[in-house]
């Protein structure tokens, strides 16, 4: 394990945030339809009172409203709060210059002066590595942001990143990607490993997996819009992983299955950031954290989790 530099060791030290995806966004998430600004703000108050207080939106999320509505929020609260946004390589975004512009344009929507930690959504062809970290040096040089990181960036994106960094002296605080019990690539392909190692803190998303390892979804009762698709083929071998996830969270006095799969995922050494509708579903996630499964409980999920994809 490398030694953590100073500047992103707030990172490490965070348990559990929260996603912010589902602010506004009416193409996965349906918002509007059963859950509108009222219920996402009750969800941030939830978290905020359960001490989650770190919370990861984009630019890209509801167009813009996301970011805008965390702004109304924090402007309700004392309560200090870390922000992560990300940066969405549009392809008529050209040069390093477009990094400080576009966060610009975040601090804006979020009416703050700086963020905790500004991501690169996903990679592009369209501009470089390079030209991605010396824009993202100018957004810490300028104090617009403390730290920053990548997103869905595999492993030899992410050593490039976290070189062309190095050479401005600013670590690779983060690289966030898919991770959770029905998604495990980044821990069989090294990525999570070479994050320790490199003291880059692996941040996870759909640590749920979009609502299935909550137990509600089934194949005959699927998600609903884009949801269904993806993961029809999915639904219907989730049984023996969810009833197991059941009988290891009764052993931890009736924690429900969100709260083990959320769980499992911070005793792996990554952050979750689990997305929530309404106070209910994040009062539920805040209690992810805050216990342990022991190592034979990880290792029985693993297994049940393996199966999945071998049947
Ligand atoms: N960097 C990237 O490319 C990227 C990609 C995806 C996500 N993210 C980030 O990661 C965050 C989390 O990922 P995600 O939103 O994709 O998936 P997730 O956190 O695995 O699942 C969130 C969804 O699960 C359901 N849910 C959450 N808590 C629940 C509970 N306690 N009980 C029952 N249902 C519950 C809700 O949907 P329903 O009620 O409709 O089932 C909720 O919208 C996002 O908000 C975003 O910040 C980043």
């Amino acid at each position: 394990m490398a030694e953590i530099s100073s500047e992103t060791r707030f990172l490490h030290a965070i348990e559990m945030g929260l996603g912010a995806w589902q602010w506004g966004d009416r193409i996965v998430w349906q918002y509007g339809h059963g859950y509108s600004d009222t219920e996402v703000h009750q969800a941030f108050l939830a978290s905020l009172g359960e001490g989650i207080r770190f919370v990861d939106t984009a630019e890209i999320y509801g167009n813009g409203r996301s970011e805008r509505l965390l702004g109304q929020f924090l402007k309700q609260t004392e309560q200090p709060v870390l922000i992560a946004t990300k940066f969405l390589p549009f392809p008529w975004r050209f040069g390093k210059s477009a990094l400080p512009r576009a966060l610009k344009g975040s601090l804006r929507r979020i009416s703050t002066e700086s963020v905790d930690l500004y991501q690169i959504h996903w990679p592009t062809p369209l501009l470089s590595i390079d030209t991605m970290m010396e824009g993202l040096a100018e957004c810490v040089k300028s104090g617009m942001t403390r730290t920053v990181g990548v997103s869905n960036f595999g492993q030899s994106r992410m050593l490039a990143a976290y070189s062309a960094l190095a050479r401005h002296n600013i670590p690779l605080a983060s690289n966030q990607v898919h991770y959770s019990l029905l998604n495990r690539n980044v821990e069989k392909n090294g990525t999570l490993a070479r994050c320790k190692e490199l003291g880059i803190r692996l941040i996870a998303y759909s640590p749920i997996e979009m609502g299935l390892l909550t137990g509600k979804y089934s194949a005959d009762s699927p998600p609903p819009g884009a949801r269904a698709r993806n993961y029809g083929g999915l639904l219907p071998k989730l049984g023996p992983l969810l009833k197991l996830m059941t009988e290891v969270g009764q052993d931890h006095g009736g924690k429900s299955n969100t709260q083990v799969a959320l769980n499992w995922v911070i005793c792996k050494g990554a952050l979750p950031i689990p997305g929530a509708k309404n106070a209910a579903q994040a009062q539920e996630n805040a209690g992810g954290p805050g216990w342990k499964l022991s190592d034979e409980e990880v290792a029985k999920l693993d297994q049940a989790s393996d199966l999945i994809f071998e049947s």
